[in-house]
């Protein structure tokens, strides 16, 4: 296809001219007389450049270019003016006109701008449309990250969501386990069937079995009537068993059991009842420990890690603490109502430099919390959870003195301490010599000689 260019030009002969010359270079061309035509045209084609004459009869071309612009960003402009000043052409860069010749045109000079302004074109759309296409694999609703570990992390989700393969995720407390497990079962063909959870450690031991398989009528004291476990109720969909590393040694062979042969019978039951369910576990514990230390079975360690996905703690993927924050920011404020518009630079240093031993969890409540306390439009410092506050504190100078590594001796030291503590003295009196006198205890002399001897 042709790249196409239009031709806005009153006078008829530069017009056909430059049409004929552009059509012989191979470009296809249209050609508008006016700005009412050529808005017509504009709108009715996709153009990649558009020469504009300065001044046309019923319309200044800068005000034109604007409205081009408005319409379609990635044009190219190319203004043609018979009054060439240096104003103009800074006011048309500005607009973001793509440049800017003056007549009489230098054809050869023309041809390489037009030729080099659809070259950078092209490349801004492919770039978009790349952009637009990973943003369109890799994002899913409600998870936030940019950072490589979480565009592989999403990779994976896409490559395993189609399968029924049995899953499991791993990943310390707060990383997102859960929400991970949500996002497989939404992209996967079970979409539309039912994803159970139940957390393994929240249940007592004593009903878990229950809880997991349902059990009959009578089967225990206090079961008044039959119940269906988690596995019946997941039929169909996806059962994400979350901590699975609290699931009883007992309990671990009938786990074992659905996993393998896909049934299983209720507490007290006797009938095999088949399901067909997609598992996915999910733990924060030492798995490999737990079972050299003989509590969780081998056979149904190897059934579960069949594909596992490691999600890293926040701290090894500190480019998704500034876009989460973001997130939760605007999360939370329209929770709770508040007019909060972002946070201030010094505030998003901190969350920046902190370890996060809690993870996105600890980040989202600390957000949360800090939303609720801000009193300005911005999130600063002191809105921030005392304990954030504390922890990136500069050191204090005498802190950062008594942790120097640049071998002072043991007088260098004393005197960078007198010095640091009557630089002090002299902040806090506001440069006045005779009250930070009194403050150390010193006559007003001493205080000049060690001013003096100290450099203050
Ligand atoms: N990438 C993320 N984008 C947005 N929110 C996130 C992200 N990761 C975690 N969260 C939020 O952080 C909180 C903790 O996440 P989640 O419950 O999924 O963690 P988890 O790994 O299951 O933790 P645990 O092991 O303690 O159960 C949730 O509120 C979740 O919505
Ligand atoms: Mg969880």
């Amino acid at each position: 296809m042709k790249d196409k260019i239009l031709i806005v030009e009153d006078d008829i002969n530069t017009l056909n001219g430059l049409a004929e010359i552009l059509e012989d270079e191979n470009f296809e061309v249209v050609k508008a007389r006016n700005a009412r035509e050529a808005a017509a045209e504009f709108r009715n084609n996709h153009f990649n450049v558009v020469l504009l004459d300065y001044l046309l009869p019923d319309k200044d071309g800068m005000e034109l270019s604007r409205e081009f612009l408005e319409e379609q960003p990635e044009i190219r402009i190319i203004m043609l003016t018979a009054f060439g000043t240096v104003k103009n052409a800074v006011n048309a860069m500005k607009l973001g006109i793509y440049d800017y010749l003056t007549k009489p045109i230098n054809l050869d000079e023309l041809l390489i701008i037009i030729r080099r302004a659809i070259q950078e074109q092209k490349l801004i759309i492919e770039n978009i449309d790349l952009k637009s296409k990973i943003l369109e694999t890799y994002r899913f609703e409600n998870i936030i990250g940019v950072s490589g570990k979480m565009q592989e992390v999403f990779k994976k989700i896409v490559k395993v969501a189609n399968s029924d393969a049995t899953i499991l995720l791993r990943g310390e407390s707060g990383t997102g386990k859960e929400l991970i497990a949500r996002a497989i079962h939404y992209q996967s063909p079970r979409k539309n069937g039912p994803l159970i959870e139940i957390n393994c450690a929240s249940i007592p031991e004593t009903l878990l079995e229950s809880e997991l398989f349902g059990h009959e009528k009578g089967a225990f004291t206090g079961a008044y009537k039959m119940k269906k476990g988690k596995f019946e109720l997941a039929n169909n969909g996806t059962l994400f068993l979350d901590e699975i590393s609290e699931i009883p040694i007992s309990l671990q062979a009938k786990l074992l059991r659905v996993l393998q042969e896909r049934r299983f019978t209720r507490v007290g039951g006797v009938d095999n009842i088949e399901v067909n369910v997609r598992l996915i576990a999910a733990t924060n514990a030492d798995l490999e420990k737990i079972m050299a230390e003989g509590l969780f079975r081998e056979d149904l360690y190897y059934r579960l890690n069949v594909i596992s996905i490691f999600v890293p703690p926040l701290r090894e993927r500190r480019e998704d603490i500034g876009p989460l924050t973001d997130y939760f920011i605007q999360k939370y404020a329209q929770k709770n109502n508040r007019n909060i518009k972002g946070i201030s630079q010094e505030a998003r240093e901190i969350l920046m430099n902190h370890d996060w031993p809690g993870n996105v969890r600890e980040l989202e409540n600390a957000i949360e919390s800090a939303v609720v306390m801000a009193e300005g439009e911005y999130i600063q410092p002191e809105d921030l959870p005392a304990y954030l506050q504390m922890t990136t504190q500069k050191p204090s100078p005498f802190q950062a003195l008594l942790q120097n590594q640049n071998n002072m001796s043991y007088k260098e030291k004393l005197e960078a301490f007198e010095r640091e503590i009557i630089r002090q003295a002299l902040l806090e009196s506001n440069g006045n010599k005779t009250q930070a006198a009194k403050k150390l205890g010193f006559t007003p002399r001493t205080l000049r000689n060690k001013v003096k001897k100290y450099n203050l």
